[in-house]
């Protein structure tokens, strides 16, 4: 039987338009846009009056369920997503990362079996290239005809993840022959070791050293060099949790004289501060991730790049750890803390309180940032991404009149703690709908687990980005 469902009276906003309509959706896709659209027997209806309705959110960067640094990251694919939905994220990407010696495609199988009946929202997955050879290379035309068209290289986690330049050449020359993109994490994993064995021996072994060992200078050397490697390899490249102005000023570089490098940054960085590790003792490593926290001065640029288009997405990395047990494995070495915080819940209601709200943000702005960008960067649109004929039923309606808090109280996230703890939220998602089934609602899970679709993506388009 047809499924139906009208949403009557909403102002939407896209990333290029705003206009009032009515949205009626058959089987998951929109399929008639505009005014006075009237309710069959049977169609589930919601007045959308005195509400914004913008594309459901795209979260381009998770963890879920990752075993890294000694533990395994709590929030698995049914945790993580549905802490997603009550957040009003509708599609995720989550990275594939091979073990040592196994195959992608052993890789990939893995993550599909995590994912596989457990995802409340659509997921898709990039992959991780934490080795590179002869045999690598040759797999990545398959792994982009599943639907995997980004690779992540990464060059920090040196002895674990990291490749060199060599190999990230290799992989850019591979990506572009496949019109598949190279997202980089950009930080110069020697000098991070250096600094790791320095304070080590110096016996300043606290979580805010993990943040001097990852000093802004390494972030924009990687950025950097990553972006001259990019250019000479004639690839496009994307830069993953862009954290600093150092990193930003080589985008922006870049972009004026005519590369096609992309960026996107994640809330953690627009909104925390080092301070975090300098008056929390070891509960400062609640904040520990790489790259870490930077100087307060750098979420001014941050905002602007995103405003001004250098940056053109937010994602969360949510990669999260519970304090106890988890992080606390680092008392004593911050080298042992597992990196990564929570946020996939947390990223669309921060960035319409403290974008929108603030007015650092249009509401188009906004809705290119959570879910129009990284729709066109990771080959999902139109499909995705946009409130329009022929898409995809994924809505976040806000309310602006309803307030809130961010909570590890009234978090989705399966950790113990919050990094945002006390909040306030300006707005809150009134419904989030997924291929048009409503699986939230005021933050309360309505949804399914095992709802969330595979997402086969696209390849790269350099043509979207007028290139
Ligand atoms: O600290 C982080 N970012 N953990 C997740 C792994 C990564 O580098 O994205
Ligand atoms: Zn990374
Ligand atoms: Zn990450």
């Amino acid at each position: 039987m047809t499924k139906r469902m009208l949403i009557k009276n909403g102002t939407i906003f896209t990333a290029s338009d705003t206009f009032s309509a009515d949205i009626l959706a058959e089987d998951g896709k929109i399929c008639r846009l505009g005014p006075g659209i009237e309710p069959s027997a049977g169609d589930t209806v919601i007045d959308a009056a005195g509400l914004e309705i913008y594309p459901g959110g795209i979260d381009a960067h998770t963890h879920f369920a990752l075993p890294f640094m000694g533990a395994v990251s709590p929030d698995d694919f049914e945790t993580g997503t549905v802490a997603a939905a009550c957040g009003g994220t509708t599609a995720i990407v989550d990275f594939v990362i091979p073990g040592k010696g196994q195959k992608l495609a052993a890789a990939v199988a893995a993550w599909h079996e995590k994912a596989m009946g457990k995802a409340a929202v659509d997921y898709g997955f990039h992959m991780a290239l934490p080795e590179v050879n002869a045999e690598v290379l040759a797999d990545i035309p398959g792994v982009v005809a599943e639907g995997i068209s980004s690779f992540k290289c990464f060059m920090a986690y040196k002895g674990a993840l990291m490749i060199d330049d060599d190999q990230l050449l290799q992989v850019l020359g591979a990506a572009k022959e496949n019109s598949a993109l190279v997202s980089v994490h950009a930080e110069n994993g020697d000098m991070l070791t250096h600094l790791m064995k320095r304070f080590a021996g110096e016996g300043k072994t606290g979580p805010e050293y993990h943040a001097l060992a990852h000093p802004a200078e390494a972030e924009g050397e990687a950025a950097h060099r990553a972006i001259v490697l990019a250019g000479f390899a004639g690839a496009p490249l994307h830069i993953v949790h862009l954290s600093c102005d150092e990193a930003l000023r080589e985008v922006q570089a870049a972009r004026v004289r005519g590369q096609l490098v992309l960026a996107e940054t994640c809330p953690q960085y627009l909104l925390l501060s080092d301070e975090l590790y300098k008056k929390n003792g070891f509960e400062a490593a609640k904040w520990v991730m790489s790259p870490p926290l930077r100087h307060v001065l750098n979420q001014d640029k941050l905002w602007n790049g995103l405003r001004d288009g250098f940056l053109q997405s937010v994602a969360t990395d949510h990669c999260s750890f519970n304090f106890k047990g988890q992080k606390e494995m680092g008392k004593g070495d911050f080298l042992r803390i597992p990196n990564g915080i929570p946020g996939v819940g947390d990223r669309v209601n921060l960035l319409y309180t403290y974008g929108v709200r603030s007015g650092r943000l249009s509401r188009n702005q906004f809705a290119a940032a959570i879910a129009t960008n990284a729709a066109k960067i990771f080959g999902m649109y139109p499909g995705k991404g946009t409130v329009a004929v022929g898409s995809d039923a994924d809505l976040v309606i806000f309310n602006p009149a309803r307030a809130g808090e961010v909570s590890v109280k009234n978090s989705r996230h399966n950790v113990d703690y919050s990094a945002f703890e006390g909040f306030k939220l300006d707005g809150l998602p009134a419904f989030v709908i997924s291929r048009g089934q409503v699986v939230a609602e005021y933050g309360k899970f309505t949804g399914k687990k095992g709802h969330g679709r595979y997402l086969k993506r696209k390849k790269f388009d350099v043509r979207e980005w007028g290139f």
